[in-house]
C-alpha cells in the first residue's frame, strides 16, 4: 500500500513510525514532515491544505490512503475533495469535521444525542446583551470558547465576571477573526481530563485506542500559558473498566449512532476530550484527528498493524480486525525552545540524538538544513516517548534522553505524570 499522511509535527512522526512497521506497506509519502519523518518515509513538499497539489500527487505516484494527522485539511473538506477518486480517505467528511471545527455545532449535537457535556449557550453580536445575563447566572470562573478553529487558544477561562463580560465582547468584536463571531459560554466542569480516541468505519464498527492524558500548561504544576502539550502519559490509572464502559455507552455509541443518523459520513478518528467529573465522564471537546502530544505515548501501545486498521476504516469496513494494546506505560515529554509558547528562537542546531537508546525521540519542530545540520524549527522541538512498566520507569527513560539531547536554551517539564503516579496500583 502506497500511503500519504499529511502533518508535520510530533504526532506525525509517531504516526509515522508506526505506519512504517507495517507488512502492507509499501512505500509512505509525508507531507510535509519534518527533520526526522524521512527516517519511514519520503518527505514531499506539499501542504496539507492544498489539494489539487495533494490530488496530482496521489495521481502521479498511486497513493491508496490519505491519513490526515491534522484538523485543517479535514475541515476544509479533504474527505469529499477525494471521495470518489479512488484513493481513500482515513478522517470524517467536512459535515463530520465540524465537531472539532464548530463548537456550537458539536454542542448541539450532543444536546441532541444526549450526550453528557457542560450545559452551554451560544452568542453573537446582535445577542451580546442576552451572553451578559448567561454569563450573570453562572458561578465563576466563566468558560468562553470561539465558535471556529482557532490554532487551540480560542478558549477563555476567566475569574471575574467583568472581565468575562469583557472577553465575550472583544470576542465576538473578532479577536479570533472569523472564528469567533459566535462564541459557547459554558459551564466550568472540575475534574481530571483524558484523551480517548475512537477508530471508527462509519458502519457502526469502532476500536477504542489506548487512553492518554495530556499536559498542556508550559509550567510545572499545571501553571502558567497553554501550550500544544507537553507531554503525555498512557494509560491513565482512572480510565478503568467501569469508568470506560460509561464512556462506551453513553459517548462512544450516541455518537457514532448520531452521526449515522445525520447522515454524515465518518470513517477515521475521533478524539473525545473527556473530564473525570466524580468517577462522571463527560465530554470537554470534541477533535477529529488523534492528540498530540498523546499519540506520542498511544502509538507505543498498540501492538496491532495501525495501517490496516485506517486502512479498513477509511474502507468502510474494520470486520473483526483487532487492535491489542501493550499493558506497558508509554509517557512522552517535550522539549521545548526557550521562550514557548510566547516568541522563540529557531535554526538552532540540534545534537545528541544519536546517543539516544531506549526511547524514541520523535521529531516535532525540527528541520534539515541543505547543508545537512539538524535545527530547531517550532516552539515543540522532540517529543521523547518510552515504554516502561510503570509511570516512573518510563518517565526515568525519557529524562535520561532528554539529558542527552542539547540544543540551546531547551526545556521540558520534570513533572508529567506526576498527578498520576499516586493513582497507580
Ligand atoms: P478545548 O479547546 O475545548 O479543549 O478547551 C481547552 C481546555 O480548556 C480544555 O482542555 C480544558 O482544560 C479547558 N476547558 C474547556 N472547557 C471547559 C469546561 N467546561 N470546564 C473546565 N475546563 C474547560
Ligand atoms: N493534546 C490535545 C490536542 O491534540 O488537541
Amino acid at each position: 500500500m502506497k500511503v500519504l499522511l499529511l502533518g508535520s509535527g510530533g504526532r506525525e512522526s509517531a504516526l509515522a513510525w508506526k505506519i512504517s512497521q507495517s507488512p502492507l506497506l509499501e512505500q509512505l509519502y509525508i507531507a510535509p514532515g519534518n527533520g526526522g519523518t524521512d527516517t519511514y518515509g519520503i518527505n514531499v513538499a506539499i501542504a496539507p491544505t492544498d489539494f489539487p497539489a495533494i490530488a496530482d500527487f496521489v495521481k502521479d505516484n498511486g497513493i491508496d490512503l490519505i491519513v490526515a494527522g491534522n484538523e485543517d485539511p479535514l475541515v476544509a473538506g479533504l474527505y469529499d475533495y477525494f471521495e470518489g477518486s479512488g484513493v481513500r480517505v482515513c478522517g470524517p467528511s467536512k459535515a463530520g469535521a465540524a465537531l472539532e471545527g464548530s463548537k456550537d455545532f458539536a454542542k448541539r449535537f450532543m444536546e441532541a444525542n444526549g450526550i453528557p457535556t457542560a450545559r452551554y449557550r451560544s452568542f453573537t453580536a446582535d445577542t451580546l446583551e442576552e451572553g451578559y445575563s448567561f454569563l450573570e447566572s453562572l458561578k465563576p470562573p466563566y468558560v468562553l470558547k470561539a465558535d471556529g478553529l482557532a490554532a487551540g487558544k480560542g478558549v477563555l477561562i476567566i475569574d471575574s465576571l467583568e472581565e468575562a463580560k469583557k472577553s465575550l465582547a472583544e470576542m465576538l468584536d473578532g479577536m479570533f477573526g472569523k472564528s469567533s463571531a459566535t462564541v459557547v459560554i459554558e459551564e466550568f466542569l472540575s475534574g481530571i481530563e483524558c484523551s480517548v480516541f475512537v477508530l471508527t468505519d462509519g458502519n457502526g464498527g469502532y476500536r477504542i485506542l489506548p487512553v492518554a492524558k495530556d499536559y498542556k500548561r508550559i509550567g510545572e504544576g499545571d501553571t502558567g500559558l497553554n501550550t500544544g502539550g507537553m507531554g503525555a502519559v498512557s494509560p491513565v490509572p482512572f480510565a478503568d473498566e467501569e469508568f470506560m464502559e460509561k464512556v462506551r455507552s453513553r459517548i462512544i455509541l450516541p455518537t457514532l449512532r448520531g452521526l449515522t443518523e445525520a447522515g454524515i459520513t465518518y470513517r477515521g478518528f475521533i478524539f473525545l476530550g473527556l473530564i473525570n467529573v466524580e468517577g462522571e465522564p463527560m465530554v470537554i471537546e470534541y477533535n477529529v484527528r488523534m492528540g498530540d502530544p498523546e499519540t506520542e505515548a498511544v502509538m507505543l501501545r498498540i501492538d496491532s498493524d495501525l495501517l490496516a486498521l485506517m486502512d479498513a476504516a477509511a474502507s468502510g469496513s474494520l470486520g473483526d480486525l483487532e487492535l491489542r494494546q501493550s499493558p506497558q506505560t508509554a509517557v512522552t515529554v517535550m522539549m521545548v525552545s526557550q521562550g514557548y509558547p510566547g516568541s522563540y528562537p529557531k535554526g538552532l542546531p540540534i545534537t545528541g540524538l544519536e546517543k539516544v537508546s531506549g526511547s524514541i525521540p520523535f521529531h516535532a519542530g525540527t528541520k534539515r538544513q541543505a547543508d545537512g545540520l539538524l535545527v530547531t524549527s517550532g516552539g515543540r522541538v522532540i517529543s521523547v516517548s518510552s515504554l516502561g512498566s510503570s509511570i516512573a520507569d518510563a518517565l526515568a527513560k525519557s529524562y535520561e534522553a532528554i539529558s542527552l539531547i542539547e540544543f540551546e536554551g531547551k526545556y521540558s517539564r520534570r513533572d508529567i505524570g506526576r498527578d498520576l503516579m499516586a493513582l497507580e496500583h
